[in-house]
């Protein structure tokens, strides 16, 4: 897709892990009210994406999609200019099948109707889910959307949502933004941790103009501790996933707001050198003392020390994991803790980490004066 969006993965909120179908127009705005006065928006969280039930039950008799008469009284294009005239984006959400997963309207067969509608109201973003697809064939139904999507005119971001589709990644990259490598997440420990895994496979196939999507963030929703979500920002952060929060933004505590605000982490996952980090090398029983890397512009390196553990352990990386020689000096900076902690580190860096957190960490090489 060359709609020149998504240089760096997508930031914003999506109405989903929390609310469901529990969504209405002044939940949506409030959202919008809130991203501006937490500070989030300022951080490049922009997108405000509606997710399923914001439509009628039908179509109207000219076979058009209606929203939901009673939830979206104002309609969708009075939402996208309020969101506007905000600074933000907003996004929609259909189905690449006969009804979305909760039994609207789909858009299959009916792509260049419903792509002109959403770019008559002004839409920023589609969100495209895989339910009562007719068993046809996921590269027989997204691309379809793609082409009515790039014939509206407006630039809309393609999210694909194709879930339980086997390697998704290799045709993917051709057809939209971003794309689900996984089904969905949920506000467990043990959910997050295999997400994460199962969306590093694919991490050769993610670059600018198309990343791979491990799902919407949970932090904030409660289900995991504190260090928990901060493992589960790092690493989607470090993975250069879609950043969408899924909690209520109205009400945050203030660990959730430190967590979704760490600029530096958030940095890491914008960083336009666009290359997804990946587990390194793991120790440990069952490998659960974790390097998670990769590269970032400037020949600096992200390095997150996952102890996925069920007691606190030391973690250490090597520079030739790295592919550093091991003479190299490197300054180290601790994103959680905001401060330099090493100058002159050589051959490797470790660090003891508590049960089920991470310490994250960008590691700048000295330039030898012959590489200077
Ligand atoms: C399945 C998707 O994976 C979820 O993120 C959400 O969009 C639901 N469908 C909505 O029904």
């Amino acid at each position: 897709i060359s709609n020149g969006l998504a240089l760096t993965p997508q930031m914003g909120w999506n109405s989903w892990n929390f609310f469901a179908c529990n969504i209405n127009e002044t939940l949506i705005k409030e959202t919008a009210d809130a991203l501006i006065s937490t500070g989030l928006a300022d951080l490049g969280y922009t997108y405000v994406n509606i997710d399923d039930c914001w439509e009628s039950l039908t179509r109207d008799l000219k076979g058009q999609l209606v929203p939901d008469s009673k939830t979206f009284s104002s309609g969708i294009k009075a939402l996208a200019d309020y969101v506007h005239g905000k600074g933000l984006k907003l996004g929609i959400y259909s189905s690449a099948g006969v009804f979305t997963c909760q039994v609207r309207p789909g858009s299959l067969f009916h792509e260049n109707d419903d792509a002109a509608t959403w770019a008559s109201w002004d839409v920023d973003y589609l969100k495209y889910d895989n339910c009562f697809n007719l068993g046809i064939k996921p590269i027989d139904r997204y691309p379809p959307m793609r082409d009515a999507l790039n014939s509206t005119g407006r630039a809309i971001f393609y999210s694909l949502c194709e879930w339980g589709v086997d390697d998704p990644a290799l045709w993917a990259g051709n057809v939209g933004n971003s794309w689900r490598t996984t089904d969905d997440i949920n506000d467990t420990w043990e959910s997050m941790t295999s997400i994460a895994d199962l969306n590093d496979k694919w991490a050769a196939y993610a670059g600018p103009g198309g990343w791979n999507d491990p799902d919407m963030l949970e932090v904030g929703n409660g289900g995991m501790n504190y260090l928990e979500y901060r493992s589960h920002f790092s690493i989607w952060a470090l993975m250069k996933a879609p950043l969408l929060i899924g909690c209520d933004v109205r009400n945050m505590t203030t660990e959730t707001v430190e967590i979704l605000s760490n600029k530096e982490v958030i940095a890491v996952n914008q960083d336009p050198l666009g290359i997804q980090g990946r587990k390194v090398t793991v120790s440990g029983t069952d490998g659960c003392l974790q390097v998670w890397a990769g590269p970032l512009t400037g020949n600096r390196f992200v390095v997150v020390l996952w102890n996925r553990c069920p007691e606190a352990g030391t973690i250490e990386v090597s520079w030739d994991t790295l592919g550093l020689e091991s003479s190299t000096s490197v300054s180290i900076r601790d994103l959680w803790k905001h401060e330099d902690v090493v100058a002159d580190a050589v051959a490797s860096f470790g660090v003891l980490v508590d049960s089920h957190s991470c310490e994250m960490f960008v590691l700048t090489p000295k330039l030898s004066r012959f590489q200077a």
